[in-house]
């Protein structure tokens, strides 16, 4: 599809014209590509997959366009989040296991996925970097209560809604640092740093 095919797309979609089996039917198309893109049928490719990422991560900006994207996505109101999310309000991916998964079951599976992988250990001190309403925050923050998490965001709203529900949650091992990572010197050192979508092109 080209650009203006996109934009018309966009705006359709903006004033709810696409049908729901229209939406699902291109949400499958972007994930087979996405698969067919980080996927390859030899070992070969994929080590060249994997070796031309890693490069490219190292090369590019931590964040883009940051100042056209935040106004118009981060700053939203937490009553619109919680119609459109499920229970964590995580702002990015989820694991499905299987069609009957909910989810707020996938929210949950994904973040105890990112913890699994991450080797996080009760006590260590974690770094949430671009931590959205703080799902994978509270996640560690409850699950490994000798844990320290800071928490990392440029959004004002997304900083109060983190300490408010800390508060609300009893939680004295979280910190919310409102800071633009692209910009931003951090003092300390930490035992994991946690990057959950924060790569992002406008
Ligand atoms: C797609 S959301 C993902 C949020 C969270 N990791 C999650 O999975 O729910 C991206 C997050 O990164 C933050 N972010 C984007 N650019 C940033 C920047 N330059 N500095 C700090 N935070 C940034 C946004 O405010 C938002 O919290």
């Amino acid at each position: 599809m080209g650009v203006e095919g996109k934009q018309e797309l966009l705006k359709k979609l903006e004033l709810g014209l696409v049908p729901d089996d229209e939406i699902i039917k291109l949400i499958r198309i972007e994930l087979e590509k996405r698969l067919q893109w980080g996927y390859k049928s030899t070992y070969e490719e994929q080590i060249a997959q994997l070796l031309n990422l890693t490069h490219s991560l190292r090369h590019m900006n931590i964040a883009m366009e940051v100042d056209s994207l935040d106004s118009q996505i981060y700053e939203v109101p937490i009553d619109f989040l919680k119609i459109m999310n499920g229970s964590t309000l995580k702002l990015s991916c989820c694991y499905f296991q299987d069609d009957s998964t909910t989810l707020d079951e996938a929210e949950i599976a994904m973040l105890d996925l990112y913890c699994e992988r991450a080797q996080i250990k009760d006590g260590h001190s974690v770094l949430d970097l671009g931590c959205g309403q703080g799902a994978l925050t509270f996640y560690v923050a409850q699950n490994y209560k000798n844990s320290r998490v800071t928490a990392v965001t440029n959004s004002v709203s997304q900083k109060q809604y983190i300490e408010q529900e800390s508060r609300r949650r009893n939680l004295s091992n979280v910190e919310v640092l409102l800071a633009d990572i692209t910009t931003h010197e951090m003092a300390d050192t930490y035992d994991r740093i946690l990057v959950v979508e924060l790569f992002e092109v406008n």
